[in-house]
């Protein structure tokens, strides 16, 4: 199995979003593919299960369960959810992840591995896992990347400036330290419109800036992807010869063959 993380401290950049339509184009392609949400607002797994669902959901029907102290020894069964599509499971995430989502993730404890080990435990059932991650670099976030083999950093072409990549940067370097695969796969440039002139300057400046980590692959800003959202069907099903469809199956393609590409190497090194 291998593990994706998506993450930046901004929201609205397309995490949710991205991890939510990937699905689909993975699912299709003949994966089997475990959604995490680690975000206690729960819009990846409000996409799938619907709102009134999600926010009743009982904590060790959750991701939550992994980081309560109390349920240490409670059973995880109930933590993976099938969706309505073939092939796509969910570890959702409601409210009561949020006192779990503390600012100050310690560098020591054995909290910090609660991800990593519950998805070691899932390897053979997936082909590949998906994280979504807050939009902050708190402790769902760290130990998103303690367990993730590749980050994916969805950034919207606009001028916030470099300082926000710069902190997720730094953390990724933090979390190499516990997690020695982890690995900065790149930039997704997502929610581009193509129209915008600023749009097309940020792009070029940040393609000059970190050369090939920023993906090939850009996410436009498409209703197609909010509508089939709001359907709650990735847009490979809900209209599989969109562009947006085609877009988020090249995006597929694109992160798994650098994946793959990267295992190969480490496998020689
Ligand atoms: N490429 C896109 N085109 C159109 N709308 C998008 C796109 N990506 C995200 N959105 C919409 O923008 C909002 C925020 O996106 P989301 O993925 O939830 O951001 P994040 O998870 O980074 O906070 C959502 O309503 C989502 O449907
Ligand atoms: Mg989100």
């Amino acid at each position: 199995m291998i593990t994706f993380c998506l993450i930046n401290q901004k929201g609205g950049c397309g995490k949710s979003s991205t991890c939510f339509h990937l699905s689909g184009a993975l699912a299709t392609s003949g994966m089997n593919v475990l959604l995490v949400d680690l975000d206690p607002q729960g819009s990846l797994s409000q996409g799938f299960l619907g709102p009134a669902l999600v926010e009743q959901m009982p904590l060790i029907e959750t991701i939550a369960l992994l980081f309560d102290e109390n349920s240490f020894f409670t059973g995880r069964d109930g933590l993976v959810h099938s969706t309505s599509f073939e092939r796509i499971s969910l570890c959702p995430a409601n409210q009561l992840l949020a006192p779990f989502n503390t600012p100050q993730p310690e560098l020591t404890g054995q909290f910090q591995y609660v991800v990593r080990e519950f998805l070691n435990e899932q390897k053979e059932r997936f082909d590949v896992c998906l994280i979504d991650c807050p939009p902050n670099l708190y402790r769902c976030s760290w130990t998103a990347m303690v367990a993730a083999d590749e980050v994916i950093i969805p950034v919207p072409p606009e001028d916030f400036g470099t300082q926000g990549l710069r902190a997720v940067h730094q953390s990724i370097l933090y979390a190499r330290q516990l997690n020695h695969r982890l690995h900065r796969l790149g930039h997704l440039i997502s929610r581009r419109d193509q129209r915008l002139v600023i749009h097309r300057k940020y792009e070029q400046s940040l393609r000059n800036q970190y050369g090939e980590m920023v993906l090939e692959t850009v996410i436009p800003e498409t209703s197609a992807f909010k509508v089939a959202l709001t359907c709650r069907k990735p847009v490979e099903y809900h209209d599989p010869h969109s562009a947006a469809a085609q877009i988020t199956r090249q995006l597929a393609n694109e992160i798994l063959t650098l994946a793959a590409r990267r295992q190969s190497k480490r496998r020689v090194a």
